[in-house]
C-alpha cells in the first residue's frame, strides 16, 4: 500500500479482539519504532512491551482515557530520556510511536496512543513498571486486532497550508 493510503486509513481503535498478537509482529513494530528519526540521531528512547493482563488492568485504572488497554492484548510503552536531549526528546520519542503505529497498521493490527508524559498519574505508572527517575513515560499505546471500524477527519488543507509566506 502507498504510504499516504496507509497513513490515511490508520484509525485510533478503542475496541480489541482477545486474539493474541504474534511476537514476530510485535518485533516488527518495535523495529519500525527504532528506525524513527531523532535530533542528532541521539535516540533518546527505550521501550517496554506489556502483555500481562493484571498490569494492563492497572494501567486502565490509572489512565482516565485509556480504558481500552485492559482489552488490547499488548501495550507498547515508549520511554523518553530528557537527559539525552532536553529540547527534542519528546518529538523524537513521538516519532517512534508513529512508526510503531504505522507498521502495526500495515500488518493488519490496530493501535491507540494515550498520552502520559506530565500527567498526574505518570509517577504511579512509573512505579508499577519499575522505571528509573530519569526516564519519562511518553505514552501507553494499545496494540491488537481491531474489533471496531472508525471514521476520522482532518481540517481542510486550505486552512493549514501557506505557500512561500504566511498569508491569511
Ligand atoms: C499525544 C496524543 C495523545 C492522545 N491521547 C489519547 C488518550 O488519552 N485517549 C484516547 O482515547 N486517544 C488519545 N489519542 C488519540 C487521538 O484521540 C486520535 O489520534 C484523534 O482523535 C484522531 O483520530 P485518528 O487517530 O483515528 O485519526 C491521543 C493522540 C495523541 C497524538
Amino acid at each position: 500500500m502507498d504510504a499516504l493510503e496507509l497513513l490515511k486509513s490508520r484509525r485510533s481503535i478503542r475496541k480489541y479482539k482477545s486474539t493474541p498478537v504474534e511476537d514476530e509482529k510485535i518485533e516488527k513494530c518495535i523495529e519500525a519504532a527504532r528506525w524513527a528519526p531523532s535530533a542528532s540521531n541521539k535516540q533518546p528512547w527505550e521501550f517496554i512491551i506489556v502483555k500481562d493482563e493484571k498490569m494492563r488492568k492497572k494501567f486502565a485504572e490509572l489512565h482516565p482515557y485509556a480504558k481500552f488497554v485492559a482489552e488490547s492484548p499488548v501495550v507498547f510503552v515508549p520511554l523518553t530520556n530528557p537527559e539525552i536531549h532536553p529540547k527534542y526528546h519528546m518529538s523524537d520519542t513521538g516519532s517512534t510511536i508513529m512508526h510503531f503505529m504505522i507498521e502495526a497498521h500495515s500488518l493488519g493490527l490496530a493501535t491507540c496512543w494515550a498520552g502520559v508524559i506530565g500527567a498526574s498519574f505518570e509517577s504511579e505508572l512509573k512505579k508499577l513498571l519499575n522505571i528509573p527517575d530519569h526516564l519519562n513515560i511518553m505514552a501507553i499505546v494499545a496494540l491488537g486486532y481491531p474489533d471496531q471500524t472508525r471514521e476520522s477527519s482532518r481540517k481542510p488543507l486550505d486552512e493549514l497550508v501557506h505557500w512561500e509566506k504566511y498569508s491569511k
